[in-house]
């Protein structure tokens, strides 16, 4: 799916001239940077892979756009650092915090260095690129910022309980900001997609089914921004939403028992 010229020109209006994607050489992160280059925005992308990012980058200029990528680790507050730096002088009027990942299993089996760096991606590095550009859009009186939230998001999510805990870090401090920017022209939207088929489930050794592909959901994610706060990409992600809504929370619980049990059951057997 593409955006249609009316929406390209509404966030290019809007949030021009660069925009910033964490993690942008696989996955979400990849379609949505090539929604944005095809919408004629200059991009920062970054990932810690250098190979893969700057054959991203070559590819996205084929847009006629400016590109500017930074390989950094978003784990360490240098890598962080060298994000902002990287920015200086720039029009920045989109964030896209993008870059996280999973991990999955019983909690108590896991390396806990393992599990605070997931906090230092998903979570700290969030805030401090948040913190930064906030600052930056409330002064310009104009910007936006998306977060990637997620379905886990919503309950405790057994077999996925950092992860879940930091998705739900993410969806509430979104939903916060959200109201807290608005009076300074920034926009913000948090983002809660289900499955979908990207280099997510290798890297947290999950095996999901009914995955949607993330040129599924880059558009509907790009078109939410500045309409609403919240958003559900995918018809399979609005249907397990909705039909979690009214569960009382322990349920949910039960019931992410089930599915992340599903996802991860090698593991738990002891064999991955
Ligand atoms: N896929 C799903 O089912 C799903 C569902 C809900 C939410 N999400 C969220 O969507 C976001 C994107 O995930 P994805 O599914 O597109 O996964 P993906 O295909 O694995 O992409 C992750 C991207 O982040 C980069 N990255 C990973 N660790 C990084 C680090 N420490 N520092 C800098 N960059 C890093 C990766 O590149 P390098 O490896 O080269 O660093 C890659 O570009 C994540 O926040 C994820 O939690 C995914």
């Amino acid at each position: 799916m593409n955006l249609s010229n009316t929406k390209k020109q509404r966030l290019k209006a809007q949030y021009g001239e660069w925009a910033i994607v964490t993690g942008a050489s696989s996955g979400i992160g990849l379609e949505l940077a090539t929604q944005l280059a095809a919408a004629g925005f200059n991009l920062i992308i970054n990932a810690r892979n250098e190979e893969r990012l700057l054959k991203v980058a070559q590819q996205l200029k084929n847009h006629k756009i400016e590109v500017k990528s930074v390989v950094a680790d978003l784990k360490d507050k240098d890598g962080v650092e060298k994000m902002i730096q990287s920015t200086r002088g720039l029009k920045i009027g989109l964030l896209i915090n993008n870059a996280g990942y999973g991990t999955s299993g019983l909690f108590v089996d896991a390396s806990l260095d393992s599990e605070i760096n997931l906090l230092r991606v998903n979570c700290e590095a969030v805030l401090v690129l948040t913190h930064f550009f906030a600052q930056q859009f409330k002064q310009q009186g104009r910007g936006g910022i998306i977060f990637l939230s997620s379905l886990v998001a919503f309950q405790g999510v057994p077999y996925a309980a950092n992860y879940a805990a930091s998705k739900a870090y993410i969806q509430s401090f979104a939903e916060a900001l959200a109201v807290e920017l608005k009076p300074f022209g920034v926009d913000v939207l948090a983002v809660a997609p289900g499955p979908v088929e990207t280099g997510f489930g290798q890297r947290a050794n999950m095996k999901m089914d009914n995955a949607m592909s993330p040129d599924q959901v880059g558009v509907s994610i790009l078109a939410a921004l500045g309409k609403r706060t919240n958003v559900v990409p995918g018809l399979l992600s609005k249907v397990l939403t909705y039909a979690l809504r009214t569960a009382p929370r322990f349920m949910k619980v039960k019931i992410m028992e089930k599915v992340m049990g599903g996802f991860t059951k090698h593991q738990r057997s002891g064999v991955g």
